[in-house]
């Protein structure tokens, strides 16, 4: 497959867990990849997996949480590729839980930053460039804690559930340019992002490939239909064991 002929996609927070896990699933599939993250060695662990070559899978260090990074971002890809029919809008940052009066006001912009302005922003630019393509996929990692907000995680759950909203709200005003906009809100899964907790059976956990083969499943979906909105939850609660 030619350079040309690949479909491009721009994963963020490619370096590990679910971004990585999103990425080797669309290398298989064969998609040329952007790879984003603050982490040059993660990345480059990625690509290794990927197998791809190097002019391939670009890797662009950029930290979402700043003001111009998407467009230098998706600037970056285009250059590169000339194209981008998959966004997969997976990067996410929360502190340790944290009481909302005792959190950093610089926490708090950069949880809205890089949960909620990033890939709304990622999106516009790059549902701009798909609208002539008519096969652009739009897919955004939001999280069960927009819909069960916990304590001491109210910036993060409203990031969040704002992605949720955002989603909906943005495919009815792309849906009749043939661009699929999908919000993924996954609930526990086994990544760094999820310190280690004794009141949570890791074993439980849903394993990143799980939320990749969704992904997998909207990007491949039927060109008449789009999944909004997929909910994943752990068969068996991982905390269940230890509730009072
Ligand atoms: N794990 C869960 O239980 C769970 C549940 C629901 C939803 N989610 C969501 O799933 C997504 C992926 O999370 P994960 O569990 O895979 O977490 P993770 O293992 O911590 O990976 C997060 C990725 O995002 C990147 N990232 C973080 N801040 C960034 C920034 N400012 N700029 C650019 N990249 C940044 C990280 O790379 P660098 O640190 O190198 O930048 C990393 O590659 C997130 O949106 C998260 O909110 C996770």
């Amino acid at each position: 497959m030619t350079q040309s002929d690949a479909r491009v996609a721009l994963v963020t927070g490619a370096g590990r867990g679910i971004g990585r896990a999103v990425a080797l699933a669309l290398a298989r599939e064969g998609f040329s990849l952007c790879l984003a993250a603050r982490t040059y060695a993660e990345l480059e662990e990625t690509r290794r997996l990927t197998e791809l070559p190097a002019k391939r899978a670009l890797i662009v260090l950029v930290d979402l949480a700043a003001e111009e990074a998407p467009e230098n971002l998706a600037g970056a890809a285009l250059d590169h590729f000339g194209r981008i029919d998959v966004l997969i809008n997976n990067a996410g940052w929360a502190p340790p839980r944290v009481p909302l009066l005792k959190l950093r006001s610089t926490d708090l912009a950069r949880m809205i930053a890089v949960n909620l302005h990033a890939p709304i922003a990622l999106t516009r630019i790059v549902a701009a460039k798909m609208s002539t393509s008519g096969r652009g996929a739009i897919v955004n990692i939001a999280s069960s804690a927009a819909r069960k907000t916990p304590a001491s995680e109210a910036v993060y759950a409203a990031a969040k559930a704002g992605l949720v909203a955002f989603t909906h709200a943005a495919f009815a005003e792309l849906r009749h340019q043939d661009v699929k906009l999908s919000v993924i809100v996954p609930g526990l899964v086994d990544t760094a992002l999820i310190p280690p907790n004794k009141r949570i059976d890791r074993a439980l956990m849903m394993p990143p490939e799980d939320v990749a083969a969704a992904v997998m499943q909207i990007v491949n979906s039927p060109p008449r239909t789009c999944p909004v909105e997929v909910v994943l939850e752990p068969q068996r609660d991982p905390a269940r064991g230890y509730k009072a």
